[in-house]
């Protein structure tokens, strides 16, 4: 039986969940993915975001929730089609919309994260060529620069673009998300531009107001192995998945360069150091198979045909992902190298039985935990998510939630998972009791 004793998490740490606008607000009927859904056909069961988890309207009781269930951080999206619906025409009624939410998280003690772009896009936009036109990156930095400038005074934590390299092969590659493309080309221009767009983001904030906010991009990283260790093609195929999904944005970031394979190393101004920290999304490890590489290199994968592989008896959520503690650490480890203060943006599970979302948080914190215990700087941990929400081609198939929603009512009913994960924040550590309790 495994020993364990009891932790405690630095004065100060962060505590919280992380939302995204389309997937909880409701009624964003401005962007890509609406237009998407109602196309028919892409989403699991026919789902659509439709009112989502109406947080648009009950920010306020969601955030007087989060107080109670201890938190003292959280995590939104602003979205980019409400304040822009058209191209440079700003809604100034959605800012103040938004202002009324910042102000509500402070007034419930939660530090806000606000993230400009989370996976949806303007319809204008994408009408314009999306993340394949080469003004994208100006396009973005345009509307950060704006945001900042109007509720720059209520936001100490920035994050530019959530999981770019998502964007990159859900939406390019695997033509999982719109728009549904599967093509290399494609993908890594969409890359060299989400790279460039961080960039001018980072420095269109910091002009933008003198509250002196930290801003960073949210990275999502698995631990990426070999399918089978003892294959040279497997081995080669993980280490040029890595090198495309773990490592292009630090490299980018650490040396300030467009890196292979979606540039050629060129230098880029002002993309040096574009980090004051790094959000990490982490949610399991990804075992690589070099026939599966090459189906998707070369475009071939049928729609739908991404299989994940996972070892034979492991442990996988609703998703199909393996439950792999330990690689959070790996790769907590692996950031500490650009010695860049580090903030866990998104970390969760979507099960049925809220015991394994509660063994899960246990044991992904305890991973964190370690990296503190050996020096490395880890400044908050955000849950993913507050409520079950939209989960994108999932639809409503998923629950990621600390929260359920009553169906037809959307009523707030906290799970178990959410009182153990309160105590938690509450007392900023975690006894040996309750991983005994949880964990056996
Ligand atoms: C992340 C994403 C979130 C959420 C989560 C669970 O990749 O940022 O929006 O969907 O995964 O799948």
């Amino acid at each position: 039986m495994a020993e364990y004793t009891d932790i405690s998490f630095p004065p100060g740490f962060l505590w919280g969940c992380a939302t995204s606008s389309h997937q909880v607000e409701g009624n964003c009927t401005n962007n890509d993915w609406w237009a998407w859904e109602r196309e028919g056909g892409h989403i699991r069961e026919g789902g659509v975001s439709g009112l989502a988890c109406d947080h648009y309207n009950r920010f306020d009781e969601d955030f007087a929730l989060s107080q109670e269930l201890g938190h003292n951080a959280h995590r939104i999206s602003i979205e980019w089609s409400r304040i822009e619906p058209q191209e440079g025409r700003w809604d100034m009624a959605e800012v103040d919309h938004y202002r009324r939410v910042l102000e509500s998280m402070h007034r419930h003690g939660l530090t806000p994260f606000v993230t400009l772009h989370h996976f949806t896009n303007p319809l204008w936009f994408r009408d314009r060529g999306g993340w394949l036109n080469p003004q994208a990156p100006d396009l973005i930095a345009r509307y950060a620069g704006f945001m900042a400038r109007e509720l720059g005074d209520a936001v100490p934590f920035w994050l530019t673009i959530n999981e770019p390299m998502v964007t990159v092969t859900a939406g390019y590659l695997l033509g999982m998300f719109p728009p549904c493309v599967r093509d290399m080309a494609q993908a890594l221009l969409v890359g060299k531009h989400l790279l460039l767009a961080h960039g001018r983001m980072y420095q269109a904030i910091k002009e933008a107001t003198s509250h002196r906010p930290l801003v960073g991009p949210v990275l999502n990283m698995s631990d990426i192995q070999p399918q089978d260790p003892d294959s040279e093609g497997d081995r080669q195929a993980a280490q040029t998945v890595d090198t495309l999904l773990n490592e292009y944005f630090l490299v980018g970031l650490s040396l300030g360069v467009i890196p292979p394979p979606a540039g050629g190393g060129e230098e880029v101004a002002g993309l040096k150091g574009a980090w004051d920290f790094i959000g990490l999304n982490y949610y399991s490890r990804e075992l690589i198979s070099q026939q599966m590489l090459e189906l998707i290199s070369d475009g071939t994968l049928a729609p739908a045909g991404f299989v994940r592989h996972t070892p034979p008896g492991a442990e996988l959520s609703l998703m199909g992902w393996e439950v792999y503690p330990v690689g959070f650490y790996k790769l907590i480890k692996r950031l500490s190298a650009y010695r860049v203060p580090i903030y866990v943006t998104e970390n969760g599970t979507s099960v049925v039985d809220d015991r394994q979302r509660i063994s899960y948080i246990l044991r992904h914190l305890r991973q964190v935990h370690r990296a503190i215990g050996e020096g490395v700087d880890v400044r908050a941990y955000l849950h993913w998510s507050l409520t079950d929400n939209f989960e994108w081609a999932e639809g409503w198939q998923q629950w990621f939630g600390l929260v359920a929603l009553e169906p037809g009512t959307l009523n707030r009913k906290p799970r178990p998972a959410a009182y153990v994960f309160r105590d938690i924040a509450r007392a900023n550590a975690i006894t040996a009791e309750q991983f005994r309790a949880y964990l056996g």
